[in-house]
């Protein structure tokens, strides 16, 4: 049973504030729609805060369903989400292959008059996958005459003091070259060396050498530094896959970063939706997230252009590393799978032609979940995990509501569905838009708005969905206000969802922010507005970011009906539909030109002679309360979760029937700021944090005031 919800909530609950009656411009005629626009303006000077406290009525007596709603994370590469981000290598295009023509990101040194030369050298690679190298050619070298060459990193390389970091490197030598070949963390501002090691030797023949550096403790925490590996001996040195890590969480060789490791075990999320997104489909077939080349050694593995975000992959990042990410955070694996479609409207036509990566799909499932007996299987154990990941969740493609050929998805996604629960009758299928021809279990929908109100008017949404389809996965949303990372004004916004989602969440099971991370350095973002920044150094979650931590680990285990009266509003005009904040990749279509097909837009639209069209956007009421409540009930503690959008400290009344005793005493977690544009930064990490309090004066029936733009989870303890 759900909770008792009006069938039309918003309406409902705006129609007690005076000022709104539910219409639809697209059934009106032009004259109409402009007198009721003109009608409405007036009113809602008017209407803006009615004068009586709002109330909230929560009948405990009649828990509604319990809260399905698990919280993860979406991730793919994105802003330098993997290289350049979690993923800890250090080395910026460590296999030379960026670019075809030129070693960049890397730099020749010459120290003390030395002389020397650098250049690809495709004719010498380390092996098919690594099919280039760097040659260096030194012709003037001895004593303090030094040459080599030099990573800059990705915008730098973090140094902190004491701290050991696992060099790495292949390479071979002329015979007149023997070595030594020295490595060197150095600053980029002074030349101070903060660590250093040698390797006496390097021979004839590719091989693979390693070293272990290790900072002074002197060496102060900064990203302003460079790899150096330079010799003081003429000769030519081919060098291949140069690799540096830091220390990485739970010590994981090809590991990830410690500290946004950390920020993300805080979330506790439930599960990791891979490899995207975009990256997924990439921007042609060639270009799509190609598993099986993402596996084993990374000297084995090619990396890719990730063409749909624009910059190189070195999949360093591959379906092994997002598996050990899953079980270092205790994450269910969510895996999307290739489904024969990529951005530039290639796909991959249903029959005999998809057959090929239908199997892909299935070698990929056995590879994740096969016991060491199966090929796969067999494989994931040589790559050092013998036991086999728990899987209940494949997703078939991202967003294929942008595929334009008619009947594409709907053939695809059968041939798919049917392969994949034929071998796997357990596994769950997600449908990444709407297919009719198969019963998904779960459907993907992705809602990106583009202010808080936007959001916010959408937050009754699921309220009045029919119980009869799929369960639903908000695979990918945000308020996508502020940049890198999302403001105040965003976590409203994105809070208002939340109870949306929490509410309703008998239907609404899964749900991941998008995107998750980015590189905050000039040239790091492809998307503005994600949730969590990081520089080489430091990193911190946005005020989005903690929103979402409180509503995953503050909340019960069932939904409390919730009636509201007075809840006031606001006044906002939708915009016109345009393209997203973000960059589509090119050649995509315009995502976000048009809603995703399970929208319904509040928008006519008229087309104009001569060509174009001519957009009228409606008018609303949109409130600025939003709430759901929930009650755990093993202790009968109550979490009601109120937004305050507005500017104005909020008093609000809250009455409980069906409890036998409330305690007078409680707490409060509050996140609140005194601007909506007020955020978090690389300088100021921890500006909006939640706070806890205690509170009293709790009860049957109480009033309390919220703070101007707030989220607030009050927790009552009840029996
Ligand atoms: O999250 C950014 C992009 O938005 C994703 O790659 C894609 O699925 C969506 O269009």
């Amino acid at each position: 049973m759900r909770p008792a919800a009006p069938r039309n909530p918003l309406a409902l609950v705006i129609g007690t504030a005076r000022s709104y009656t539910p219409y639809n411009p697209m059934k009106m005629k032009p004259r109409t729609i402009t007198l009721i626009l003109a009608a409405l303006l007036a009113a809602c000077a008017l209407a803006q805060t009615p004068s009586a406290t709002p109330v909230l009525k929560i009948d405990a007596a009649k828990p509604g369903p319990a809260v399905g709603l698990r919280y993860g994370l979406m991730t793919e590469e994105i802003n330098f989400s993997y290289d350049g981000g979690l993923y800890a290598e250090l080395v910026r295009n460590r296999a030379f292959k960026e670019d075809a023509k030129e070693p960049v990101h890397w730099s020749l040194v010459q120290l003390g008059g030395a002389a020397a030369s650098m250049s690809l050298d495709p004719a010498q690679p380390l092996n098919a996958a690594v099919a280039t190298s760097l040659k260096l050619t030194i012709t003037q070298a001895g004593g303090k005459q030094r040459a080599g060459i030099a990573n800059e990193g990705f915008w730098g390389i973090p140094v902190r003091p004491a701290t050991r970091y696992r060099a790495s490197f292949y390479a071979k030598a002329s015979p007149e070259f023997k070595g030594p070949i020295t490595l060197e963390l150095v600053s980029t501002e002074d030349d101070t060396v903060h660590a250093s090691a040698v390797i006496p030797e390097i021979s004839g023949d590719w091989k693979r050498y390693e070293a272990v550096l290790t900072t002074t403790a002197e060496s102060a925490p900064s990203a302003k530094n460079r790899l150096v590996l330079s010799a003081a001996a003429n000769g030519t040195i081919w060098f291949s896959m140069v690799s540096l890590f830091p220390p990485t969480f739970n010590d994981r060789p090809n590991g990830n970063r410690p500290d946004i490791m950390r920020i993300l075990a805080d979330f506790k999320p439930a599960f990791l939706r891979f490899p995207g997104g975009n990256y997924l489909e990439g921007n042609t077939i060639e270009t799509r997230f190609d598993w099986k080349k993402t596996i084993g050694d990374i000297a084995q593995r090619p990396g890719h252009m990730n063409d749909a975000w624009r910059y190189w992959s070195s999949d360093g990042m591959g379906l092994l590393e997002f598996l050990l990410w899953c079980e270092d955070l205790h994450m269910q694996p969510v895996l999307g799978v290739y489904a024969g479609y990529s951005l530039r409207q290639q796909r991959v036509k249903p029959g005999a032609d998809l057959e090929p990566y239908v199997k892909d799909a299935l070698d990929e499932i056995e590879y994740v979940t096969g016991s060491a007996d199966t090929v796969w299987g067999a494989r994931r154990a040589a790559d050092g995990h013998a036991a086999p990941f728990q899987l209940e969740y494949v997703e078939i493609g991202n967003e294929d509501q942008f595929d334009r050929e008619q009947g594409s998805y709907e053939g695809r996604f059968g041939q798919f569905f049917d392969a994949i629960k034929a071998r796997y009758p357990a596994i769950k299928i997600i449908s990444s838009t709407r297919a009719s021809s198969r019963v998904p279990d779960v459907l993907d929908e992705h809602y990106y708005r583009r202010s808080e109100d936007e959001m916010a008017s959408h937050s009754h949404d699921y309220d009045a969905r029919p119980r009869t389809g799929p369960k639903v996965f908000v695979g990918e949303w945000a308020t996508r206000v502020g940049a890198p990372t999302p403001n105040m004004s965003a976590a409203l916004g994105d809070a208002a969802w939340m109870t949306n989602m929490e509410r309703n969440s008998d239907l609404v099971i899964m749900s991941a922010y998008a995107p998750l991370f980015v590189n905050v350095n000039p040239g790091g973002m492809q998307w503005p507005t994600d949730l969590i920044g990081y520089s080489a150094l430091s990193s911190y979650g946005s005020p989005a970011y903690y929103a979402q931590q409180m509503f995953n680990n503050y909340r019960g285990d069932v939904i409390l009906p919730v009636t509201a009266d007075g809840i006031p509003t606001r006044t906002w005009q939708m915009p016109a539909p345009g393209p997203r904040p973000g960059t589509p990749p090119p050649g995509a279509p315009a995502a976000g030109t048009s809603p995703p097909a399970q929208e319904v837009p509040t928008v006519s639209a008229t087309r104009v002679p001569g060509g174009g069209m001519r957009y009228t956007t409606s008018f609303q009421q949109v409130p600025t309360i939003f709430w759901s409540a929930t009650r755990d009930t093993k202790t009968g503690t109550v979490f009601l979760k109120i937004v305050n959008r507005a500017a104005t400290p909020q008093p609000l009344r809250v009455e409980f029937s069906g409890l036998a005793a409330i305690d007078a005493k409680g707490q409060a977690v509050t996140l609140s700021a005194s601007s909506p544009t007020d955020t978090n930064s690389i300088a100021d990490p921890t500006k909006i944090v939640p706070v806890t309090s205690t509170v009293d004066g709790l009860g049957t029936s109480f009033t309390r005031t919220f703070p101007p733009y707030s989220l607030t989870v009050l927790q009552i303890g009840c029996k």
